[in-house]
């Protein structure tokens, strides 16, 4: 079978594609078929060993999919060939055949499409996990997303509309905050052009935000940091901008506030129940339409090193996608 894989330490035109044995299902795991791989910004990282770790080489990148069960290995119940389901590995499903634990598996609803299905793993699955879980998000509550317009900034704006929230969406270009509007923000703010604490403070006469969601990193979590709310709830999501800030603590003092870390992949294997209960809501909206992934591009798997570039290059508003097979 062919699988994309990372051979050596580099950026994404380090990737080959090549051929290696299909894999055999183990005891209570399933073989899958792979349709669609979806894409994230970690893979920029794994691929350059700057991730939280690092899989042995030669590895394929790729983190979630869709597909369609092959077989099914001895003990597993509830899974039979022929079913479309979706999925999450640490990284790997950029191959044709991939096999996993039913745990990390879900089945597709009829009427939502592989490319849907494929997205909603780790994106809408770590941003639920975080304004869920973690911010205990509720109707009425303000909500401020950074970097509005990426892979998990997007789908916490989107999900914070389903809660009830008021979105402000804040990003770097009016282009990607047209695309935000899109995806259902109440309110915007161009942190290149405007104050960032400043602009949030004003959207909220004074009050601050109830939650901020904040996968950016740098210079702007302290600025968003005051403009938090009294009791406001910071989510520490991620560090796309490089700089891991240093907030002053008494910021969150004075403001009776919390400063609240989201880890989406370990959440995933502590509280794997609760974990199928949030893909289980986010299948549901996706099958009555009430959430919509927005799909930036679907690349062939050959052009993986041109998809993840995309991503690199901070081209991207919404999922990159590699197509398996038809
Ligand atoms: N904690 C978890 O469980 C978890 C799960 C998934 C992902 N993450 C992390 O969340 C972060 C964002 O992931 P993502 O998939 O949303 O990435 P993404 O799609 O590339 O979006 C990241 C956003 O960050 C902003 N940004 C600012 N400086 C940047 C820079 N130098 N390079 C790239 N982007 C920059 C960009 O928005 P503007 O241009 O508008 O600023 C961009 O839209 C990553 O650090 C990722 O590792 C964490």
């Amino acid at each position: 079978m062919k699988a994309v894989l990372s051979k050596e330490p580099g950026g994404p035109s380090t990737l080959v594609v090549e051929e290696i044995a299909k894999p055999e299902p183990k005891k209570g795991e399933v073989l899958v078929k792979v349709k669609i791989a979806a894409l994230n910004f970690f893979d920029c990282l794994i691929i350059e060993d700057k991730y939280q770790f690092r899989p042995p080489r030669p590895f394929s990148i790729a983190a979630e999919m869709a597909g369609v069960v092959e077989a099914v290995g001895e003990g597993v119940d509830g899974f039979a060939p022929g079913e479309r389901v979706c999925g999450y590995l640490p990284t790997g499903t950029a191959r044709e055949f991939i096999t996993a634990p039913t745990n990390v598996l879900s089945k597709i609803p009829d009427g939502v499409s592989d490319e849907d299905a494929a997205c909603i793993m780790v994106t809408y699955g770590t941003s639920y996990h975080a304004l869920k879980q973690r911010a205990d998000l509720k109707s009425g509550e303000t909500l401020a997303v950074l970097g509005a317009s990426g892979g998990v900034g997007q789908a916490a704006v989107e999900l914070g509309k389903i809660m009830g929230a008021n979105v402000i969406a804040c990003a770097s270009t009016n282009e990607k905050l047209e695309f935000c509007r899109e995806c259902g923000a109440d309110e915007v703010v161009n942190y290149t052009d405007e104050d960032l604490k400043d602009r949030l403070k004003k959207l909220t006469g004074g009050k601050g935000c109830d939650v901020i969601y904040d996968p950016v990193g740098g210079d702007f979590s302290e600025a968003a940091f005051r403009a938090i709310a009294w009791e406001g709830r910071f989510l520490v999501v991620g560090f796309a901008s490089g700089p891991i800030p240093k907030i002053p603590l008494n910021l969150p003092l004075l403001k009776g506030a919390d400063l609240r870390g989201v880890f989406w992949g370990t959440f995933t294997a502590r509280q794997p129940q609760d974990n199928a209960d949030n893909i289980s809501d986010l299948l549901g909206w996706l099958a009555d339409g009430s959430l919509k992934p927005h799909v930036d591009s679907v690349f062939p798997m050959e052009e993986a090193a041109k998809a993840l570039d995309k991503i690199a290059s901070r081209d991207v508003k919404g999922k990159v996608l590699l197509r398996v097979a038809d």
